[in-house]
């Protein structure tokens, strides 16, 4: 927050952030979020799950419908995708934390279906103070940006995952962090991106994305890696 800014002023999360920074407050707090209009449709907040020593972060875009009625993130078939890709990377799902962009689902109805909305840029800024505390709180070695939304709620709205895919970066000086040590992050695809994914790569989309994950893998230090 720029010094003389009033933090009630601020449209989005940052007014609801609670003063103990651990997960637990922080996921209390978040139980009453009303920085955007997300809250109203969406059944409950989902929260980053996972434990707090975790090194790797993984960040997806908002929760599905799944995740919606559970209160978990990547507990439905996009979750179940990236578990097959996290063993097929040899990346222990016990060493991730797994969180979203976005708290709340968006979506519209369809008769008696929930059709899954991208969050606009309005959503990703109002919900983007989350994932800072969580990132603070967190402190990972890595961060996995799973997709376009998550990649440009912390590289910034012009990141492009297909031309920056797989590579090692650092969080923008702007963001101004302040947690030590200074995580690495990535971005790849979204697992959802390959479960609709019909083309005949199907499969080299996979691997791709599998190779991304041993990437955030390798990157980890000794004492973490199988
Ligand atoms: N897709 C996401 O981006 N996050 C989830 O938690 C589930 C599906
Ligand atoms: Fe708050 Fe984020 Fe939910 Fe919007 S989407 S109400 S900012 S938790």
């Amino acid at each position: 927050m720029p010094k003389g800014v009033d933090k009630n002023d601020v449209p989005g999360a940052q007014r609801y952030l609670p003063e103990d920074r651990g997960l637990s407050s922080l996921e209390h707090a978040a139980g009453g979020c009303r920085g955007c209009t997300l809250y109203r449709d969406a059944t409950q907040t989902v929260f980053g799950h996972g434990k707090a020593e975790a090194p790797v972060m993984l960040v997806g875009e908002q929760p599905g419908d799944r995740e919606d009625q559970e209160g978990q993130p990547f507990v439905g078939p996009a979750g179940r995708l990236l578990v097959r890709a996290l063993s097929d990377a040899d990346l222990d799902p016990a060493l991730t934390y797994q969180t979203n962009a976005v708290k709340h689902f968006k979506f519209k109805r369809q008769g008696n279906r929930r059709i899954h909305q991208k969050p606009g840029r309005i959503e990703v800024v109002a919900c983007q103070p989350w994932l800072i505390a969580e990132i603070q709180a967190l402190r990972p070695q890595v961060i996995v940006c799973l997709g376009a939304t998550a990649a440009q709620s912390l590289l910034g709205s012009t990141f492009r995952v297909t031309a920056h895919r797989g590579e090692r970066l650092r969080l923008p000086a702007a963001l101004d962090l302040e947690v030590e040590p200074e995580p690495l992050v990535m971005a790849t695809v979204h697992p959802s991106s390959l479960l609709r994914d019909q083309s005949d790569r199907r499969q080299e989309n996979y691997e791709a994305f599998v190779a991304d994950l041993r990437g955030a893998a390798d990157a980890l230090p000794a004492m973490f890696r199988s």
